[in-house]
């Protein structure tokens, strides 16, 4: 039988392995248990060797995993409010909306989104502002999605440009952008059944989600 503390003083191709070891105690005898811990050790070693990390930082990343919150303003179809909860599901992450978010909790926070649907050209003037109410920060990373009735990458750069200008002129760092299509029965569409209907569609959510692992692997 050995203690979390024995595991602490494993070691790997002579490097310590010396976490995910936390209030575990391990029956060497079972051979299934002790191999899945070692291989997962090697993975999680692995992951970090290559960005060059040594184990105690390797230990400070593992132990304490980018915090992340979304700000989502979503109502017509809640078309955001789906690509929002996909997103949030990879990176562990809180949504709130602008109305229920003190301007300065995004303090708390490593990572924070911001999304809404598009209007006349921009995110939803709730969110927008919203982001004139935030504090000035320092190069705080940051990520804009929207979902809207026409889209494409010129689009998107039109679309996120009020919202990018404002968060960069608090010192938000954007790190990625993100928009896909979503139903729309605005006005005189609705008479007839309305444009991108299932939208976003799994395909868009799909991407979602990738979008979000990216985000996840880009830790700087
Ligand atoms: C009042 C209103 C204005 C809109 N203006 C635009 C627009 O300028 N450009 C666009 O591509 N889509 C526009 N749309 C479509 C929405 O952006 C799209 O349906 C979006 O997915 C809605 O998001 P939500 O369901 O999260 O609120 C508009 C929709 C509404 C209701």
């Amino acid at each position: 039988m050995i203690t979390s503390n024995t595991i602490k003083h494993l070691h790997y191709n002579n490097e310590p392995l010396e976490f995910v070891c936390d209030a575990m105690t391990i029956d060497l005898g079972t051979y299934c248990l002790k191999h899945k811990l070692i291989s997962t050790l090697e993975s999680t070693n692995n992951r970090f060797r290559r960005k060059g990390l040594s184990v105690s930082e390797m230990n400070a990343k593992e132990m304490s995993p980018l915090k992340s919150l979304l700000i989502v303003y979503s109502y017509h179809h809640n078309n955001t409010q789906k690509v929002a909860e996909v997103m949030a599901r990879v990176l562990d992450a809180d949504i709130k909306t602008p109305q229920n978010t003190n301007p300065e909790e995004h303090q708390n926070y490593d990572l924070v989104g911001f999304g809404a649907g598009i209007d006349s050209g921009k995110h939803y003037r709730e969110l927008l502002d919203f982001a004139d109410k935030l504090p000035q920060v320092n190069n705080k990373k940051a990520f804009i999605f929207s979902t809207a009735g026409l889209t494409g990458e010129k689009k998107l750069a039109k679309d996120h440009s009020t919202l990018r200008e404002k968060l960069e002129s608090k010192g938000f760092r954007i790190v990625d952008e993100f928009q896909c299509k979503g139903f729309n029965t605005n006005v005189f569409l609705k008479y007839f059944g309305g444009m991108n209907k299932g939208r976003p569609n799994e395909e868009d959510l799909k991407h979602a989600e990738e979008f979000a692992q990216n985000l996840k692997g880009n830790e700087n």
